[in-house]
């Protein structure tokens, strides 16, 4: 029986989509999300800044008793999770956008990919691609502007409409059959992607995979809670929290969403 509750950080909102599944999956354990909303957008900073910030909000859930940690930004992760393992003893769980599922199943053997920049020029992607993607092209497109329009609770705008629009035109063209968010902000964009994408193009995003992985290390490091009380989320932002709590759609008596100037 371990009491201590999971850590989940993204630069913001979009890792909620990964608290989510975490949370379907996992209910009776409690979770501590910190949303970095004041210095999203990670992907447009480099390698060593997206570092310096995963180490403090590594050490922030830390200092809150967190017995394990998910990295819920794939900007995060390809860019600082070694560096996160090397110096911190709880476990690590990161997120990598889904190529390889998408490579196994692609009948065009053509995918698209929507990242940011910072996910998309980092050593683990390319060699996370070279291994899984052998025979298969891959469309890669930074989808920048979108993660600081759905920071602002523009889901459905005409402006994510139009970017997205020039986003996946030259991934059409080129006959892509899935398209891999490699973003955690960006599943929240699925309705109006399914609305730009022909049927033919699937969608995969990581976010199950993380929480059956979170579940697993659990398990095997004896983590888990194991009890049948309804788990405490707690959600801290260091930006408005209105986005985030529209975005968790509404909260209940066991979600507390504060703001914290961290
Ligand atoms: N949710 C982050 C990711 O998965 C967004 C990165 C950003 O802030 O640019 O990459």
């Amino acid at each position: 029986m371990n009491r201590y509750p999971i850590g989940i950080f993204d630069s913001g909102v979009g890792g909620t989509s990964i608290w989510k599944e975490i949370q379907k999956l996992l209910p009776n354990e409690d979770t501590i999300y910190l949303a970095d909303s004041k210095n999203a957008p990670y992907g447009e900073k480099s390698a060593a800044q997206i570092l310096q910030l995963s180490i403090k909000n590594t050490e922030f859930l830390l200092a809150k008793g967190c017995k394990i940690i998910v990295v819920a930004c794939n900007t995060a992760t390809t860019n600082a999770i070694d560096e996160l393992r090397r110096n911190f003893k709880v476990p690590f769980i990161g997120i990598e956008p889904a190529i390889k599922p998408a490579a196994l199943q692609s009948s065009s053997k053509t995918v698209g990919i929507l990242a940011t920049k910072g996910t998309l020029s980092s050593h683990l992607f390319h060699s996370t691609s070279e291994n899984h993607a052998k025979g298969i092209r891959i469309i890669e497109r930074d989808g920048f502007g979108l993660v600081p329009l759905i920071e602002e609770g523009k889901i459905e705008s005409e402006e994510i409409r139009n970017l997205l629009q020039i986003y996946l035109k030259p991934m059409l063209e080129e006959g892509i059959d899935y398209l891999v968010l490699g973003c955690t902000h960006y599943p929240y964009l699925i309705p109006v992607l399914k609305e730009l994408l022909p049927e033919t193009v699937k969608i995969i995003d990581s976010g199950e995979a993380v929480a059956r992985q979170t579940m697993s290390v659990l398990m095997a490091n004896n983590l888990q809670k194991n009890s049948e009380e309804i788990g405490i989320c707690t959600f801290y932002s260091n930006a408005e929290i209105e986005v985030l709590q529209s975005l968790l759609g509404g909260t209940d008596a066991n979600m507390i969403v504060s703001f914290l100037d961290f």
